[in-house]
């Protein structure tokens, strides 16, 4: 028995709801939402932490534009705050250099990474979940009892067939799923959502192209003005 296993439940005592936001395919938008729904989150006035479990691409920080804050040691370890977010990222122990790391390493972190968090009362614990179901996924599942996952997809049919087979082992795992987010939405095509009901699971809205989000990225303020957090704010109300 690893006696982190138990500090992390404590740790996560005060969290009331844990999101994993996940998806099939790499680059369909997974950073994006986890930062933008933590940022819209937020700015509802809900205490919101993220934590950034991409190993290999941890991308929220720059998303965010969080830069030059760090962790503070306090029996613990204190994500700092920034715009309203408690932010904790693999980013701060691998400083920037390409992590070269083997999936029993990954888990190691991964738990050590919980383990020393010290995250307060929060309403929403956000996670920006590395692209597939791998390990980070099995990690997550047998780590966090009270997780639910939040499923990315784009229109694109690739990535709904790899969205179905994460659907399918999320349910196999009884793991509850929060709902589908399909982003990138050029169309009004009803597709995707017609294909996740058949799954019985609920379609949770939609996030059209946006065109300026490249411009907004590192910039929160910018960010919350763009259509792409008008559409997050329109999905929150069916977060529950
Ligand atoms: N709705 C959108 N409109 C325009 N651009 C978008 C949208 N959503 C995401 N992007 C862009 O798509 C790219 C990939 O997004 P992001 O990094 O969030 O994906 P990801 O699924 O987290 O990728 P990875 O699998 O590598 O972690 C980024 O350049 C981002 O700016
Ligand atoms: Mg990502």
């Amino acid at each position: 028995m690893d006696p982190r296993l138990s500090i992390i439940a404590h740790r996560l005592e005060n969290i009331d709801r844990l999101i994993a936001v996940s998806g099939g395919k790499g680059g369909i938008g997974k950073s994006s939402v986890a930062s933008a729904l933590a940022l819209c989150l937020s700015k509802k006035n809900y205490r919101v932490g993220l934590l950034d479990l991409d190993f290999y691409g941890p991308s929220c920080h720059l998303i965010l534009g969080i830069k030059g804050v760090y962790p503070e040691e306090e029996k613990g370890i204190i994500p700092p705050e920034v715009n309203g977010i408690r932010f904790m990222s693999i980013v701060y122990y691998a400083e920037d250099n390409p992590l070269m790391a083997r999936g029993i390493d990954i888990s190691n972190s991964i738990i050590e990474l919980l383990a020393i968090t010290l995250w307060g009362e929060l309403d929403f614990l956000v996670i920006d979940m590395p692209p597939g179901i791998g390990d980070t996924t099995l990690d997550v599942i047998r780590l966090l009892k009270r997780i639910e996952f939040l499923v990315v997809t784009t229109p694109s049919k690739l990535s709904l067939e790899t969205v179905k087979k994460t659907l399918e082992m999320l349910k196999e795992a009884e793991v509850p799923i929060l709902g589908v987010i399909e982003n990138m939405k050029l169309n009004n095509s009803s597709r995707v959502r017609q294909e996740i009901e058949k799954f019985d699971v609920k379609y949770l809205g939609e996030i059209g192209f946006d065109r300026s989000f490249e411009e907004y990225l590192g910039n929160s303020e910018g960010l919350l003005t763009s259509s792409f957090a008008n559409d997050i704010n329109k999905l929150i109300q069916n977060l529950d």
